[in-house]
């Protein structure tokens, strides 16, 4: 039976960072994943998760299961965390979560939901999204529609093409939104932006379905948050997938949290029973290590406001090397690479083509996704003149 399977390609992503571990080359320079690396090129622990992870330790008596919905001062702390501290809805009490396997599994539970309200609802998804949304949501049964998004020839947001294209999107619609540091693209929405889709949703019925990985890695936590707060605030329902992977750095932890924004508390508790009983049939349990060490960092004042410090280093340093590459990049080329340093988070799309991508990898081992699309963070002082050298050869 299992033999009529045949053997699957790699996933295009992970096997290109496979093939820069491969390479040799000394001079190599690794731009693919999403994982945020400092000048050394290490993907660091933040210091207030290891104390946490400190103190956990020298704490915990058992490996037992958690409860279904996961860590309480998780989930309290990432309600509070994404909709901010003074949100109505929390007040109202219109609004429950359950921690996921990352910002993954937590894209997987919002969709498993939306599923069971309206199986083979259609997701509007951007022009381009991250890969992984597709299989992700799809093979759940939900089906998809994509706006036109970004626009390679300003390198910003096609922002009347997307609301040309969202005027199709009805009731019994979702539309698939990057809170912050759109991934691939790096082009974000402005305020105007936001609420223009608000407008829109409250007109049109649809309900946004938000996906926040980078929270922190843009502006800053408050500000990365502002578009999906206005939401928040204005829209009786919306499902929010959010990760811990990159702004508290566990990745490999799963940590992960789906906030569901109900019209009232009785339904809020509705989706937390169905979202308990969705990931019972996933994964039956919720991993517990980083949702504990998150919980942790929230709920303490001294660790919260360290864990802060942290991101904001991390998140200047990016924005650091954004200014940096800008000048680098124009330098070695003579070309302007100004958009660099408008877009947010940890990607930016150089505007290469696929035979200058290739031309990068096999003549410079530098490693990027075909598109062109860059890990901002894997740029450190070591390897800055190296990269702009090889693009301007390439180009
Ligand atoms: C846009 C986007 N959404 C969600 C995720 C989820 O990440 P994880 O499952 O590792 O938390 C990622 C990770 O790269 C991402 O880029």
């Amino acid at each position: 039976m299992l033999d009529v399977l045949p053997r699957l390609p790699d996933d295009p992503i992970l096997g290109l960072a496979a093939a820069c571990r491969a390479d040799p080359n000394p001079q190599k320079v690794d731009l693919t994943l999403g994982i945020y690396m400092d000048d050394e090129g290490v993907c660091p622990v933040f210091g207030a998760i290891s104390e946490a992870q400190t103190a956990l330790v020298a704490e915990e008596i058992s490996k037992a299961y958690l409860p279904p919905a996961g860590v309480a001062d998780f989930n309290n702390g990432m309600q509070r965390l994404v909709l901010g501290q003074d949100s109505a809805a929390l007040a109202d009490g219109r609004v429950s979560s359950i921690q996921a396997p990352g910002g993954c599994g937590a894209l997987r539970i919002g969709a498993e939901i939306i599923q069971a309200a309206a199986p083979g609802a259609k997701v509007w998804v951007s022009d381009p999204t991250w890969p992984v949304h597709i299989p992700l949501l799809g093979s759940v049964g939900l089906t998809f529609e994509t706006y036109r998004y970004y626009d390679a020839s300003t390198h910003g947001v096609n922002f009347d093409a997307m609301v040309e294209d969202l005027k199709q999107a009805g009731s019994g619609d979702l539309v698939l939104l990057h809170g912050c540091c759109h991934n691939p693209c790096g082009a974000d929405l402005s305020m105007d932006q936001w609420e223009t889709i608000g407008s829109m949703a409250e007109a049109q019925g649809f309900m946004p379905f938000i996906d926040i990985a980078y929270q922190g890695l843009g502006d800053g936590l408050e500000a990365d948050a502002a578009g999906l707060r206005h939401l928040a605030a204005r829209l009786p329902e919306m499902i929010v997938a959010a990760s811990c992977s990159k702004n508290m750095g566990l990745y490999r932890e799963r940590t992960g949290c789906t906030i569901f924004l109900c019209k009232d508390k009785d339904n809020a508790d509705a989706l937390l029973s169905q979202a308990k009983v969705a990931a019972r049939r996933v994964y039956s349990m919720p991993p517990a290590h980083g949702a504990l060490l998150a919980g942790r960092v929230l709920a303490d004042a001294a660790l919260t406001s360290q864990w802060q410090d942290e991101l904001e280093t991390m998140c200047a340093r990016i924005n650091g090397l954004r200014s940096d590459l800008v000048l680098k990049l124009q330098e070695a080329t003579g070309r302007d690479f100004e958009f660099i340093r408008k877009e947010k988070g940890m990607f930016s799309f150089l505007g290469l083509s696929a035979d200058q991508v290739k031309d990068l990898r096999e003549k410079h081992s530098v490693y990027m996704l075909g598109s062109s699309r860059i890990n901002v963070a894997g740029v450190n002082s070591r390897n800055i003149d190296y990269l702009a050298k090889a693009i301007a050869d390439v180009i």
